[in-house]
């Protein structure tokens, strides 16, 4: 399965926030202890307009004190015909900076019940000054 996740950094209709971090830091991504949650359309093309199908929502936290790496939970939840209602559960270590950024997948429910796999994300699109970016995400799944 291959889908497109659209974020949005900034802005009245921003897809992620910071939350939360060390007291005196500043909250970003390349800044330990940074805490985002996040909610972001999930679609089938890499365009904003095509079919949503799920959403990502979960946290995000950087969890390496040089401030490479991020720790993803995030559930993928599901809202096209075929797995409405169904999630994915996605946990794991992502390098930031990477091309390719692999996590796994640990569980699911509905139809996705016992899921065992991992995905991948990459950036496809990105546009620093709109705070807005486009990551692919192709998901191997056994359930
Ligand atoms: C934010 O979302 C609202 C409602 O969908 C929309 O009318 C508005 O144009 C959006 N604003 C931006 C900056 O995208
Ligand atoms: C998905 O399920 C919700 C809640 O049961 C329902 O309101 C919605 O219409 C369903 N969507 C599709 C595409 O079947
Ligand atoms: C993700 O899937 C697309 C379409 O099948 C493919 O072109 C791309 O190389 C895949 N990315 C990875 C990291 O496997």
């Amino acid at each position: 399965m291959s889908m497109f996740f659209q974020d949005f950094a900034a802005g009245p209709n921003a897809t992620v926030a910071a939350v939360a971090g060390i007291p005196g830091k500043p909250r970003r991504f390349l800044e330990f202890g940074s805490v985002f949650v996040t909610d972001d359309p999930i679609t089938e093309g890499i365009e904003l307009l095509s079919p949503q199908i799920a959403r990502g929502q979960g946290i995000y936290v950087t969890s390496s004190l040089d401030g490479s790496n991020t720790h993803v939970l995030i559930s993928i939840a599901f809202t096209n015909q075929k797995y409405n209602g169904s999630t994915l559960e996605i946990q794991g270590r992502s390098v930031q900076q990477a091309n390719v950024r692999e996590v796994s997948i640990v569980s699911g429910t509905g139809k996705f019940r016992f899921a065992r796999g991992y995905a991948t994300f990459e950036t496809v699109f990105l546009d620093l000054s709109i705070a807005r970016s486009v990551l692919r995400c192709n998901i191997t799944v056994l359930h």
